[in-house]
């Protein structure tokens, strides 16, 4: 079994053991004004009322008829939830609001210069621009209900409208992170059969107008080679009639959106009465093989689950101004800056560039003048920003009430100066864990209801029975201090479906480890495997430790060490490729590359800058590596297998590189750890 025999070093391997901390205990002001103070909840989602306890959270949606079957299991481990329910995504996050909050905004868009004006818009105003590019996509386009929609877009109010266009008429839509190159969103277009590109000439990162048009026609390239054939590729502008990209426009085949939109002023498109299992959104992830993955995400489940987190977890009242700092990219945008906020109501803020542009002060200006009272971010953030700026958030007049901490563990030092600097000592803090997989959050504390608690994300979210199994698949209790793989014992409406067209994949990944019965229809057979190592103190708190397969979690995102691999060798010098995590102060995590060269070729830079290129055309810049290691040799086993663990220990400054003797060239260790370690 290849797959098994790579599980040899994982970053929960390389996982940084913490002490268990201190309680921090809510402020009474935050109490007094929470949407869920209320511990009777978790009583209310218990297995007991399992799964009828989500009728909660639809019910915070309209829905055009109410479901027959709250939960189908006859497809097991496919979940339906909410079978025979009509809603629609776009009805319930736009048209639904108008009536209170016409006038409030919806979206606040922060430019990155910082000379360029805020834009708000409106509930009204979201509403007439969404069902404009609707009507577009529906007449213009040919799009219906069904088809798939890739959407290489970077953070800009024209994003979300993308998203809820598409939701509106019930169209799939795939949005890819704009970071990725166009290599890795033709795949993506590939895979998902999406006919139609939708992309931007250019927009700004950390002070340039960066081109990204330039990546459409990779991607179609790509795409073409994989047997897709993009008909029309409709390009947004950053400026209204000016074009920021050196690519050309393609006769017939590109379009610009301000110039289409001209036809569309002022009408209107009804929403489509979407079955609640219809399909919303595609994600792409990283997982153990090469290939890209993408969780398929339903309608009402998804919507019911990110719309009842977001209103208790995050707390968001639509007198609330909420600023999520990720990216709409990744499933944090898609359900904690998009679809959740929007589905109650919120004031969502969306900032197009990077934190510390032009200085560590950015996050904190916007958060005064926007008056933002609920701030999310990843430790990959918080960390840089501690970094370069440990004191500008005191210069500056703003008050958060509640903070999130989301995609990576966080550092009890770190998470303390997030509390104490960033919310003056005044603000809640959540620590979500959870997945693109997941739709939503899997564990945090209920903020108004916990003590928080430095380093260790908290207990199951209602509705969500975590359990942490062995390698036999025997439990592993609670404040034992043994790590093992966390699971989640029931599924919930949030969760994906499937794997766009691959659906053994899906349970080959997630399901058959500890499937107690393939037959079996019974939910309780079919524990969901997350992925994570993790250990529960004895107060139920987990700590997640890391991933226990191929994934490396680079400052929040996530990387498949097979992806990084196969993009080594496509440099023709380069003979064998293995890429494992070291730990980084700013990024948590960091890809090392170790390469070997085919005979005849001698090591230069012209080989390491090669690898990194190729890494960062296959993939993205966010894959780049720390170090590329021209190795004489990889440490092998005698059967071949290249022995990651014993790079892991290299890069990780450990001394003790465990058991060698198995290996058929031990000699080369010490060579390598001279290499890498320099004594
Ligand atoms: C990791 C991001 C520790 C974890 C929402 C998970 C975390 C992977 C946390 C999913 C957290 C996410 N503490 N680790 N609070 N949140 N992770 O799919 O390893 O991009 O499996 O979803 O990030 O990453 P993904």
């Amino acid at each position: 079994m290849a797959d098994q025999e790579r599980l040899e070093v994982s970053e929960a391997e390389v996982a940084v053991h913490w002490q268990e901390e201190d309680y921090y205990y809510p402020p009474v002001e935050f109490i007094a004004q929470a949407n869920m103070t209320d511990a009777g909840i978790y009583e209310r989602f218990s297995l007991e009322n399992f799964p009828e306890c989500f009728k909660e959270y639809a019910d915070l949606l309209d829905w055009y008829q109410y479901w027959h079957t709250t939960l189908d299991t006859s497809d097991a481990p496919c979940w339906k939830w909410f079978v025979g329910g009509k809603i629609n995504a776009c009805y319930n996050c736009v048209d639904r609001h108008l009536p209170r909050y016409r006038n409030k905004a919806a979206l606040i868009f922060v430019p990155e210069p910082e000379e360029e004006p805020h834009v708000a818009i409106t509930y009204q105003e979201l509403y007439v621009r969404v069902n404009e590019v609707a009507a577009l996509l529906r007449d213009f386009v040919g799009l219906k209900t069904g088809d798939r929609v890739t959407i290489h877009m970077p953070m800009v109010p024209e994003l979300p409208i993308m998203m809820l266009a598409c939701a509106r008429l019930g169209v799939i839509h795939s949005v890819v992170f704009a970071g990725f190159s166009g290599q890795a969103c033709g795949e993506r277009i590939a895979d998902s059969g999406s006919h139609i590109l939708v992309t931007m000439d250019g927009y700004y990162r950390n002070g340039q107008l960066l081109d990204h048009k330039v990546k459409a026609d990779e991607a179609l390239k790509a795409a073409q080679e994989l047997g897709q054939t993009v008909d029309k590729v409709l390009v947004w502008r950053r400026h209204r009639g000016q074009y920021a990209s050196q690519a050309p426009m393609v006769e017939g085949r590109d379009y610009f959106m301000d110039d289409l939109l001209a036809n569309y002023g002022g009408q209107r498109v009804e929403p489509v009465k979407m079955p609640a299992e219809a399909p919303l959104f595609l994600m792409y992830t990283s997982g153990t093989t090469g290939k890209p993955k993408a969780a398929q995400h339903s309608t009402g489940g998804y919507l019911s689950y990110v719309a009842g987190t977001s209103k208790y977890v995050q707390d968001i009242h639509p007198e609330d101004v909420y600023w999520c700092m990720a990216d709409i990219g990744w499933i944090t945008g898609h359900s904690y800056i998009v679809y959740g906020p929007l589905a109650i109501a919120a004031t969502s803020v969306l900032y197009e560039g990077v934190p510390t542009y032009p200085d560590a002060g950015r996050p904190w200006r916007i958060a005064e003048r926007l008056n933002v009272n609920i701030f999310h971010t990843a430790p990959t953030a918080i960390r840089m920003l501690r970094k370069v700026g440990p004191e500008e958030p005191k210069k500056y007049n703003y008050q958060f009430k509640h903070m999130t901490t989301v995609g990576e563990p966080i550092e009890p030092e770190v998470w303390k100066w997030y509390y104490e600097v960033v919310g003056k000592g005044k603000a809640v803090i959540v620590d979500t864990w959870w997945q693109t997989e997941t739709g939503g959050f899997l564990c945090s504390t209920m903020p108004a209801l916990h003590p928080m608690k430095p380093g260790s994300t908290g207990p199951g979210v209602p509705g969500i029975h975590p359990v942490i199994y062995d390698e036999e698949g025997n439990e592993i209790p609670a404040g034992s201090g043994k790590a093992g793989n966390i699971c989640i014992r029931n599924p919930w409406p949030g969760a994906f479906q499937t794997i766009w067209g691959d659906r053994d994949r899906y349970v080959a990944t997630y399901y058959a480890k500890y499937c107690k019965n393939k037959e079996s229809k019974d939910w309780r057979d079919w524990p969901y495997l997350t992925g994570d190592a993790a250990m529960q103190a004895a107060d139920g708190y987990y700590r997640i430790l890391g991933r226990i397969d191929d994934v490396i979690n680079v400052a929040g995102h996530r990387l498949g060490t097979k992806e990084l691999e196969s993009a080594c060798l496509l440099v023709p010098e380069v003979a064998e490729a293995s890429v494992v995590p070291r730990v980084d102060e700013l990024r948590g995590r960091v890809p090392d590359v170790y390469i070997s060269l085919k005979p005849g070729y001698a090591p230069s830079q012209e080989i390491k800058d090669a690898v990194v290129k190729s890494i960062e055309d296959t993939i993205g810049k966010i894959a780049r590596p720390k170090n590329v290691y021209i190795v004489p040799d990889m440490p092998k086993t005698r059967s071949g297998k290249i022995m990651r663990r014993v790079l892991a220990a290299l890069s990780n400054n450990q001394q003790d590189v465990g058991d060698v003797t198995t290996l058929v060239n031990p000699e080369v260790v010490e060579e390598i750890r001279q290499m890498v370690q320099g004594s």
